[in-house]
């Protein structure tokens, strides 16, 4: 399998309880490389772009307010099936499902506070690091 590039955003409750640098080793421990890394506020607007993907959901506006209520930071992670290979380290959606080593399993119990975002797709990678790069 040829390296692939995923986007990953710990959302602001990972960055306020100082999780970033477990986090990120986590995935230098894996073998993944780290590019890209940023850290900001997002605005309203770019936390709606974002998310757009689920614009029509409930849940919608308190994910938008929660994104955007803090620091985040973000960086594409590189190696081979990483778009595969995160999604399974981070854990599923409802952190108090997600497994024991997972990022979600170890660190919280949160569905909208659930620590991390990482692309689920090639096509979403493509979005959502247009949206925090700022790339047309
Ligand atoms: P994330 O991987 O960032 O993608 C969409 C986010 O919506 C998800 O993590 C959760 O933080 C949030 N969310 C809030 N409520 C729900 C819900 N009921 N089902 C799925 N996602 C939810």
């Amino acid at each position: 399998m040829d390296s692939e590039q995923t986007l990953i955003v710990i959302k602001p409750d990972g960055f306020r309880r100082h999780l970033t640098g477990r986090i990120l080793a986590r995935f230098e421990e894996k073998g993944l490389q780290i590019k890209n890394l940023t850290s900001f506020n997002f605005t309203i607007e770019k936390a709606r772009e974002f998310y757009e993907l689920h614009r029509d959901k409930a849940f919608f506006n308190d994910l938008v307010k929660f994104i955007s209520a803090g620091q985040v930071v973000a960086c594409i992670l590189e190696g081979a099936n990483a778009i595969a290979v995160v999604r399974l380290m981070i854990g599923t959606t409802k952190s108090f499902e997600a497994a024991p080593g997972t990022i979600r399993g170890d660190f919280g119990l949160g569905i909208t506070d659930n620590i991390i975002h990482a692309s689920d797709s090639y096509e979403s990678f493509i979005k959502e690091s247009r949206v925090i790069f700022d790339r047309t």
